[in-house]
């Protein structure tokens, strides 16, 4: 393990070259692995599993969509395809890959087979920390571990794939077996990720929650609805609205800050862009942050878990999603987006 420094800050980090495929593959060679569920990390850690010579199977409930994706994907029934209970059993490593409201509802289903010695595998950690919601209380004598990829499942694959990895973090909750360490290491390295780091449980769902609820996705739509509608109310058109916001934020900016860093792309505008950005800064911080603290403070006193359970056990969660989903979709900002995506040289 190595300790690299991340400005200023040493982190417990582990890459391929210190801890090598071999050296997983020997640690797990007399493991059965279950990837249970075949959703969307599904797909790419088993199969990246699989082709990293991992004994692995899947298990899934039958006659449904991602039963058949599994069959597609080359998996064989009754021989590494099996239904969810069947592979927990024969697993001595089980990947509780569900969805995590699959996870609340199939968990009496899996914990009989947690036996002695076994391991649990999460790729988040919602159900071991907000327990006291999801009942997943797994038994004392078998370890409790993580890895959750910091991207999408298929991103996984796609990059493993060609040559690649995603990072990934990892946890161990519980070491029964005094194991658990080498266990998580070896099988965050087998489903592909790029680099390891360190993590527990809550800090992996709370900053999970926080970034999906913040920058990644809720503050990001609010923040091109507020600077669209105050251009519109002042008489922009929806081209140049939607251009100045969005369009340009993905096409040109975000692609130069993953490259180069935030500071690269300030010294690289104009000195109106950047004078005016560097002091604008400050102002939109000062008025965020608290929303941020609130935000937190929802995720941390498990406001946030208790949204998403009672939602999920809501009939008609689905259908009032695809409401919501459609008055964003035909809104005038999202209607002009579509109009600017025709419209980008190369697009049919
Ligand atoms: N999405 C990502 O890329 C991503 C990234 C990092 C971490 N994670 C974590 O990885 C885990 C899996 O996430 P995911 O996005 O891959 O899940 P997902 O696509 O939402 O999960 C779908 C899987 O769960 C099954 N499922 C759903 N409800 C079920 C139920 N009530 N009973 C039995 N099976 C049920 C589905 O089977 P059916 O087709 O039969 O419904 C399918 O196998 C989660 O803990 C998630 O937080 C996900």
């Amino acid at each position: 393990m190595a300790k690299i420094n991340f400005g200023g800050v040493e982190e417990n980090v582990v890459t391929r070259e210190e801890f090598s495929l071999e050296k997983a593959k020997q640690v797990l060679k007399n493991e059965v692995v279950a990837v249970i569920g075949y959703g969307v990390q599904g797909p790419g850690q088993s199969l990246n599993l699989k082709d990293n010579g991992i004994n692995v199977i899947v298990g899934q409930r039958k006659n449904s969509k991602s039963w058949n994706k599994a069959v597609e994907d080359g998996w064989k029934e009754n021989v590494n395809l099996f239904d969810i209970e069947e592979a927990a059993k024969q697993a001595t490593i089980i990947q509780f890959l569900l969805s995590d409201a699959g996870q609340i509802e199939q968990w009496n289903k899996i914990k009989p087979y947690l036996t002695k010695g076994k391991a649990l595998y999460f790729s988040h950690g919602f159900g071991i920390t907000f327990n006291d919601q999801t009942g997943i209380v797994p038994p004392k004598d078998v370890d409790v571990i993580l890895v959750a990829p910091k991207g999408s499942g298929t991103s996984l694959r796609r990059l493993f794939v060609q040559g690649k990895g995603i990072n990934s973090s990892y946890a161990i909750y519980q070491d029964a077996s005094g194991k658990a360490k080498e266990r998580v290491i070896s099988l965050g390295m087998a489903v592909g990720s790029g680099y390891l780091f360190e993590t527990d449980f809550k800090k992996e769902v709370y900053s999970d929650l926080t970034g999906e609820r913040g920058i990644l996705m809720g503050a990001l739509a609010g923040v091109f609805e507020a600077q669209y509608n105050v251009l519109r109310k002042n008489g922009h058109s929806p081209s140049e609205a939607f251009n100045e916001t969005v369009e340009e934020l993905t096409q040109s900016l975000m692609p130069l800050v993953a490259e180069n860093g935030m500071d690269w792309m300030y010294a690289n505008t104009s000195v109106t862009a950047q004078r005016g950005a560097l002091d604008w800064r400050h102002k939109f911080r000062t008025a965020v942050e608290p929303v941020f603290e609130n935000l937190y403070e929802s995720v941390k006193t498990g406001n946030e878990a208790k949204i998403v359970i009672e939602s999920g056990r809501k009939t008609d969660y689905r259908k009032n999603l695809e409401a919501e989903l459609k008055e964003i979709r035909e809104s005038e900002m999202w209607q002009a987006g579509k109009q600017v995506r025709n419209l980008r040289p190369g697009t049919k």
